[in-house]
């Protein structure tokens, strides 16, 4: 069988082909990257029958639309997937052969309700049910997300025989993927004693999804074909359950405050930085931005943290227009290394509204 993971970032997408028949599939496909997977295709001689979504992606456009149309192959989905464009629907349990191989679909509900996990003979492809090691799981707070949906979809999972090994959607750390044994021991989120404390977990979190994300949604629902359709930050490991037990609950989390609190510290002797992560077109726009504001698009950000270098062990706000996109930019911040990041909730409708 041949098995191959084809993308440079985190995004992880797999190609899996029959030698004999020339047949493959592609798992997970991102729309940017689908001219390199036709020059892999053309260059091994396969014929690509089907691209399948594990899940509607909320970090990244499906490519597996532009696909159907560049060569024909089916789209295939969970029967609850939204995507309009989907021609062949899974349900729990439906088993096929790529070639000699099974492969068996199980429906794993909890990220999302249309997930799915693939399982071969030496493999499962886990999508964002699972992920390696103390990255743990994805996200539950997406549309459709269930926590405890997704703990009985885990539990299922570890059912499955301890010597496959697990490849999931996304890998954000370069983790080598490792057997579902390997996992039972390193990953934190399959050690809670309980669906109640998973879901106590998740929700403590509190996540709540940026605005981005539910851009990347409708595009993946109205199965886009232009890679610009939605805007994606770069270097933010979006799916990722922020946090993680092994590294206490709270590491990754960001402390949102709200705007009088804001008002109040730019009063201080030594105010905070305010960090305005929006476009300059909004910038200069018709919500203003706060005097003291420096302006550096979170597009930009990963780009530019020299910039702030001096300013790594003081107070930093992030500010954008309602709070999804200085979240994303305190994360980026705070995995950089800043050590004192806030939020100011609601953004720039917050800071303009009436009190
Ligand atoms: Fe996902």
């Amino acid at each position: 069988m041949i098995f191959e993971q084809l993308n440079p970032g985190a995004c992880r997408t797999y190609l899996i082909g029959d030698e004999q028949s020339q047949q493959a599939i592609l798992v997970d496909p991102v729309l940017e990257h689908v001219p390199d997977y036709l020059k892999v295709l053309a260059q091994k001689k396969l014929v690509l029958t089907h691209a399948i979504d594990t899940h509607t992606h909320a970090d990244h456009i499906s490519g597996a639309a532009a696909l159907k149309d560049q060569v024909g192959c089916e789209y295939v989905m969970h029967a609850q997937a939204p995507a309009r464009c989907v021609t062949f629907h899974l349900t729990d349990g439906f088993e096929c052969h790529l070639g000699n191989h099974p492969v068996k679909v199980l429906s794993t509900p909890g990220h999302t309700q249309d997930s799915i996990t693939l399982v071969f003979h030496d493999r499962v492809l886990t999508g964002d049910v699972l992920f390696l090691g103390d990255a743990g799981a994805g996200r539950d707070d997406l549309p459709g997300g269930d926590a405890g949906a997704h703990w009985d979809s885990l539990q299922r999972i570890l059912t499955l025989p301890e010597h496959l090994v697990v490849y999931p959607a996304h890998e954000y750390r370069d983790r080598l993927p490792s057997s579902l044994k390997d996992l039972k021991a390193s990953n934190p989120l399959l050690k809670l004693s309980s669906k109640q404390a998973y879901v106590d977990y998740l929700d403590g979190l509190q996540l709540g999804p940026a605005d981005w994300m539910k851009d990347v949604l409708e595009a993946n629902y109205a199965c886009a074909r232009d890679p610009k359709a939605a805007w994606i930050p770069v270097d933010v490991p979006a799916c990722e359950v922020k946090g993680t037990l092994a590294r206490g609950v709270n590491d990754q989390q960001v402390a949102a405050i709200p705007v009088e609190q804001v008002k109040e510290q730019l009063k201080r002797k030594t105010p905070p930085m305010i960090l305005d992560v929006r476009t300059p077109e909004e910038f200069t726009g018709e919500l203003g931005h706060i005097p003291q504001a420096l302006n550096i698009p979170v597009t930009g950000l990963s780009q530019r943290l020299g910039e702030l270098e001096s300013s790594k062990t003081k107070e930093i706000i992030t500010v954008c227009k309602s709070g999804g996109r200085a979240h994303t930019a305190a994360q980026i911040l705070m995995q950089a290394g800043f050590s004192h990041v806030h939020v100011m909730m609601g953004g720039m409708l917050g800071w303009n509204r009436p009190t």
